[in-house]
């Protein structure tokens, strides 16, 4: 990397995906019949990567990654209870053993939202139930064994934060609980709870195996901000609650630390009733959810410009969250994702490309060690509900998109500038 570049040697630049975002025909996943229980579009075949990893490589190699994001689907890998698939297991090892022949660091996320739905049946009040935690490290411990002949790079949980608010806060993956209404508290003591557990005991495992590995966790991490004077309070414990209760539950066993940065959004003291922990936090969804009363709580969105998504487009956020992370854990960050589903005539790829990459070389700049800058995603994939969104680098046909070019040149010159 020449000199003159704001990352650091061996910097990481390459893309993410998710098993169940892109593989396609994941029938044995809780989602599936989830998919039609809420009336979503179908996955069905996906980016149809389980067949079409050549072709992902190939889009890889396009963009002069030196290092690839994916996910080991646990409903295909132990299709029953106890019963473990290898041959489906050595497909996802001979993809690590192609990344490393070409020089592409893979990275492997054993958890990103899909599990079995054998697991559901046995376990219905899912992680609430700390039952789940062996069951988890079981499948870590068998599917991680194989694969760490090609892999030293890992991610026990996408997104933990994400997964516990969605799946049992939100009820908008299975199990479906809502316990958001009024019983925060006991989601992070319980849920919170196992999955912290569980990834401290993948780690050990993990550790143990091969020692030189690396291990850390994605987590989502917005921006936040006061909506209003007297709201500080409410940033910190929705802080605390979102994004730290996992990390300082894990902090003796993470590597490093994933930041998957999208946005920022200004967060409400609130006392209505039902809101968590007497907080209004700004997201789009909720203000989709809620529509005209948000903004009769005083629910406040950020001005700049927004994402197909709803999100607003806020760069400097990720220097702020890159920072804020650094300096409380000293912690190597890596950034597991971010990214965007562009707007027809809005911010474009290689615009939001480069106003990131300036915020993480400000953030570099200011002392922080960062890693990695992984970008979600490597293609257009199913977006938990939809196939619209397109957040890929490349489309379902492998074709580049808008920022492809412009992604491979930066991470040839290791700078956006
Ligand atoms: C998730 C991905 C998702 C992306 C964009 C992240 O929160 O890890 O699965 O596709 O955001 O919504």
């Amino acid at each position: 990397m020449p000199d003159s570049s704001p990352f650091p040697e061996g910097f990481l630049w390459g893309a993410s995906t998710s098993s169940y975002q892109i593989e396609g025909g994941n029938e044995r996943s809780a989602l599936w019949d989830w998919e039609e229980h809420m009336g979503w579009e179908r996955s069905g075949a996906a980016a149809g990567s389980w067949e079409r990893f050549g072709d992902d490589l190939g889009c890889l190699k396009a963009l002069g990654a030196n290092a690839y994001r994916f996910s080991v689907e646990w409903s295909r890998l132990e299709t029953e209870p106890g019963r473990f698939d290898r041959e489906a297991l050595d497909r996802y090892v001979g993809w690590a053993r192609l990344l490393r022949k070409e020089g592409i660091r893979p990275i492997v996320c054993f958890h990103h939202f899909s599990e079995p739905s054998w697991l559901i049946h046995e376990r219905p009040r899912g992680w609430r139930d700390h039952g789940m935690v062996e069951r988890f490290v079981d499948f870590v411990d068998w599917a991680s064994e194989p694969l760490s002949a090609a892999v030293e790079d890992w991610l026990v949980f996408n997104e933990p934060n994400v997964f516990m608010v969605g799946a049992y806060g939100a009820g908008i993956f299975p199990p479906g609980r809502r316990l958001l209404l009024g019983r925060a508290r006991e989601l992070r003591d319980t849920v919170g709870a196992s999955l912290a557990d569980a990834h401290n005991r993948a780690y050990e495992l993990l550790k143990r195996r091969q020692p030189a590995a690396r291990v850390g966790v994605a987590q989502n991490v917005a921006d936040l901000e006061p909506a209003g004077p007297g709201d500080e309070e409410a940033v910190e414990r929705w802080d605390r609650f979102m994004h730290r209760d996992f990390l300082d539950r894990t902090r003796e066993r993470l590597d490093f630390i994933g930041i998957n940065y999208y946005t920022r959004i200004f967060v409400k003291k609130s006392w209505a009733p039902l809101l968590p922990l007497g907080v209004l936090p700004g997201y789009a969804e909720l203000e989709r959810e809620l529509g005209p009363l948000f903004r009769l709580l005083g629910g406040r969105r950020g001005q700049g410009p927004r994402t197909a998504m709803g999100w607003e487009i806020a760069p400097e956020g990720l220097e702020r969250v890159v920072l804020k992370l650094w300096r409380r854990y000293q912690k190597p960050i890596w950034i597991t994702e971010n990214g965007l589903a562009p707007v027809v005539g809005g911010v474009t790829r290689e615009q939001f490309l480069r106003a990131h990459l300036a915020a993480l070389a400000g953030a570099i700049a200011q002392g922080a060690d960062v890693r990695a800058y992984l970008h979600w995603s490597l293609l257009d994939n199913y977006e938990w509900g939809s196939t619209k969104p397109r957040f890929g680098l490349f489309d379902r046909e492998r074709r580049p998109a808008d920022g492809a070019a412009a992604f491979a040149e930066f991470a040839r010159a290791g700078s956006a500038a």
